[in-house]
């Protein structure tokens, strides 16, 4: 956790005015900056002192094997991790033959800044050598969400007070040191040098590397251009070899003379390309940024965001953190998704390596979602890239004896990497989110072109999964036994609650896409019978209610499961799977993350008010949240349910996750699903958002922290704005044809210039659920 308040609370950026070097990696996940193809990491410009150097390219990885004490059929053999690629950050500085290195000499002025509206990371400093030479650098650094192969610095370096002679190393460096890496040593050898030299060279202002991955078979180009400026004594000469390409400028700076770097890099990979075509890429994406310039890379960043936040933007009265805090998350979602085109969106965007560099069910369930109503075209993209890795799953699914398709738990490139059955294939749920994005994308945008080419295709595959997973019992009933739903401390379970919903909604779903699409139908041999099994699948499905109690059931016979002796547990033994055996969570009432609480907002038709509110207070009870997925789920329910205040406290802890370092990884990347969760918390929950059968729902409310909520989502392409006050919610349409939306379930129907102003209902006075003990969120 980050002990100190670090950065300051502002709207539209997040600062950093002190170096605590205690937190720098958390705080080069914090700063990093991507647009879902190229990655960098907020390193210092200098390279050291660092937490974890990363420069990544989005599906670039290595593989390693995955050991089994025991073998067993199905076992994925190989894993897939993302490498740090040839890091084209760096820029060293030597004043007066000194390093520039901040754990030397005095710092006097440190300022961090990333702009949220230009997209960018702003650095300046003002440090004073052992030696006793101060100078002055700043930095403004971006990846370009226009031009997605292009990233670039612009560096200046001037002296405060006498004469200096200052040398700029500006590099390409490959197979660069990393911190020792703990967990298998195997892995760590595989990421210790991933690249093997292919290919160097320095001309002019010009520097390449090119490398080849020694296992997955992928080739890597980044290349460099500068443009330098400076007093006349500026000398410049570059240099290459295999995992170095260098150019340096020597110059000899009075106080008053500035000298300045723009330093543009490209990155290319390929696993088909050869050497030729991937040089040639990168050298053509550098020509390319080379005639927009450094000024006009920034106006582009400026506009692409401009239009992002028009659309996309959450305003908050009441809760400077909270208002940083959603712009913070928006912002890193969509560098997450904007250009990963046709490539996973992972669990940590391309900010870090935690979790190998995988995507998981989080891409569908929560980042996609904000996407959907922000960004769309991205949404398209990401499904795309599943849609292109269905081999992998169809070939999965045979290899498991079922039908149809079954996406990977975790993977980079689509092959299953989960060597753990419980909590990695079992958690066949992800096939219903992949399902259930594709049905959200499609209602919102009504983009059937997407449909017919990628939808059908994608829904076919997971109903027929779910259709041969499940069976009718002798009653009938529908049934999907040994599965794990999102809670992690119950695994192979029978009837999850969560999963059944969610596949009775993908049988639906994919019956009506056939009828819909026909022709797409009949090419993937879908016959009125097949339809017709989903459709009875779906009816029959099974979900468990608990008489007594009054609740659901998570899974069939959770309830009846002894509870976790939580009064027992230390507050130093969360989370509960470092400290205790899976076997023991597993056979008890304990719950790791919204389960059953998600189900009641992906598949909030399927209860009623009551039941939500009871399921709500029994849950909250075994709820542990051991991954940062939950709270956002809390924060929505809560809110429908009218527990306000909790509801805010969720909100919180979703928002703050990263920003301060709740569960202490940070440094790894971050929680992506969990930023994307901050907007579902505002939207969904105060909003009272859902998007059910094409219509978009509104039941607004807000706590009493929060004088105002605004925000702004993509429906048919058109722009609807919606501001909630205590009492009031408006409803603006901005461009296009008339919408009908409902608000408390009645219907209204919004047009450009025709704002919609509608009561909002006072919160009733409800006694707040318990959670286990030491559990609560904490109080904002
Ligand atoms: C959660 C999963 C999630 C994964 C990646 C795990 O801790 O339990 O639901 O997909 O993290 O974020």
């Amino acid at each position: 956790m980050i002990a100190h308040d670090a950065y300051a609370v502002e709207p539209w950026c997040l600062r950093e005015t002190t170096l605590h070097l205690d937190v720098l990696p958390q705080s080069e996940s914090l700063f990093a900056l991507s647009n879902g193809h190229v990655g960098w990491r907020g390193n210092l410009d200098e390279g050291e002192p660092h937490g974890l150097p990363g420069t990544y390219l989005n599906g670039v990885h290595e593989l390693r094997p995955l050991p089994y004490a025991e073998a067993g059929y199905g076992y994925p053999e190989s894993g897939q991790t993302v490498i740090d690629v040839s890091n084209g950050k760096v820029i060293r500085l030597l004043v007066d033959d000194e390093p520039f290195d901040l754990r030397y000499g005095a710092l006097h002025h440190h300022e961090r800044v990333l702009d949220l509206r230009a997209g960018v990371l702003e650095r300046s400093c003002e440090w004073t050598s052992p030696a006793g030479r101060t100078v002055r650098v700043r930095s403004t650094r971006l990846v370009s969400f226009t031009q997605r192969a292009v990233a670039g610095i612009a560096y200046e370096v001037e002296p405060v007070d006498s004469e200096v002679r200052v040398v700029i190393q500006s590099e390409l460096v490959a197979n660069e040191q990393l911190p020792p890496l703990g967990g298998d040593p195997r892995a760590a050898a595989v990421l210790e040098s991933p690249l093997e030299p292919e290919d160097h060279a320095a001309e002019g202002s010009r520097l390449r590397l090119v490398h080849l991955t020694r296992r997955s078979g992928l080739r890597i180009a980044a290349a460099a251009d500068h443009v330098v400026r400076g007093p006349e004594t500026v000398r410049t000469a570059t240099e290459s070899s295999d995992d170095l390409a260098r150019m340096t400028v020597t110059a000899v700076l009075k106080p008053g003379e500035t000298l300045r770097l723009e330093k543009l890099v490209a990155y290319g990979w390929s696993a088909v390309r050869s050497l030729p075509a991937v040089r040639d890429q990168v050298d053509a994406a550098l020509a390319g940024a080379r005639s927009t310039g450094w000024h006009g890379l920034l106006e582009q960043q400026r506009g692409y965001l401009d239009d992002f936040w028009n659309r996309a933007d959450v305003e908050v009265d009441g809760d400077a953190e909270i208002q940083q805090a959603v712009r913070f998350a928006l912002f890193h979602v969509l560098q997450a998704g904007a250009r990963s085109e046709e490539r996973a969106i992972p669990a940590k965007g391309l900010t870090g390596s935690g979790y190998d560099g995988h995507s998981f069910w989080d891409t569908e369930m929560f980042v996609l979602p904000l996407l959907t109503y922000t960004a769309p075209e991205s949404v398209a993209e990401a499904l795309r890239w599943r849609h292109a890795t269905l081999p992998e799953a169809r070939e999965r699914a045979e290899q498991l004896g079922l039908r149809g398709a079954a996406f990977p738990w975790r993977t980079i490139d689509g092959a299953e990497c989960s060597g753990y059955w419980p909590a990695g294939t079992a958690a066949f749920h992800v096939n219903a989110a992949i399902a259930a994005a594709v049905v959200r994308y499609v209602s919102s945008t009504g983009d059937e072109e997407f449909a017919r080419q990628t939808g059908v295709e994608l829904l076919v595959e997971t109903a027929r999964l779910w259709r041969s997973l499940g069976h009718h019992d002798h009653h009938g009933r529908f049934h999907i036994d040994g599965v794990t739903g999102p809670d992690e401390y119950s695994a192979l379970a029978d009837d999850n609650a969560y999963t059944n919903l969610m596949a009775q909604s993908n049988l639906r779903d994919a019956a009506d896409i056939v009828e819909r699409h026909p022709k797409e139908a009949a090419a993937l041999g879908v016959d009125d019978e097949e339809a017709a099994a989903w459709r009875d699948a779906a009816e029959a499905m099974t979900v468990h209610f608990d008489r007594v109690l009054g609740v659901h059931e998570q899974s069939r016979g959770f309830t009846s499961h002894q509870v976790w002796d939580f009064a027992g547990t230390r507050p130093d033994q969360y989370p509960l799977l470092l400290h205790f055996p899976y076997f023991d969570l597993y056979r008890k009432q304990v719950v790791k993350q919204a389960d059953l609480v998600l189900a009641m907002f992906t598949r909030g038709d399927a209860f009623t008010p009551e039941q939500k509110a009871r399921n709500f207070a029994y849950y909250e009870a075994l709820t542990v949240r051991d991954s940062s997925l939950s709270a956002c789920c809390q924060a929505v329910i809560a809110a429908e349910v009218g527990h306000l205040r909790l509801a805010y406290d969720y909100m919180g802890e979703a928002a703050l996750m990263d920003l301060k370092d709740l569960q202490n990884n940070t440094r790894d990347g971050l929680h992506i699903a969990s930023l994307a969760g901050t907007w579902l918390a505002l939207v969904a929950g105060f909003g009272g958002m859902r998007h059910r059968d094409g219509t978009f729902h509104f039941a607004p409310k807000l706590p009493e922290k929060l004088g105002r909520l605004a925000f702004t989502v993509q429906v048919r392409g058109r722009c609807l704005r919606v501001e909630i006050t205590d009492s009031v919610a408006t409803y603006t349409l901005v461009g296009g044809e008339p919408l009908e939306i409902r608000h408390y379930g009645d219907p209204l129907t919004v047009a450009v210039g025709d704002p919609q102003r509608r009561p909002v209902p006072e919160p009733p006075a409800l006694p707040e659920p318990e959670q286990p003990p030491g559990r609560r969120p904490a109080h904002r």
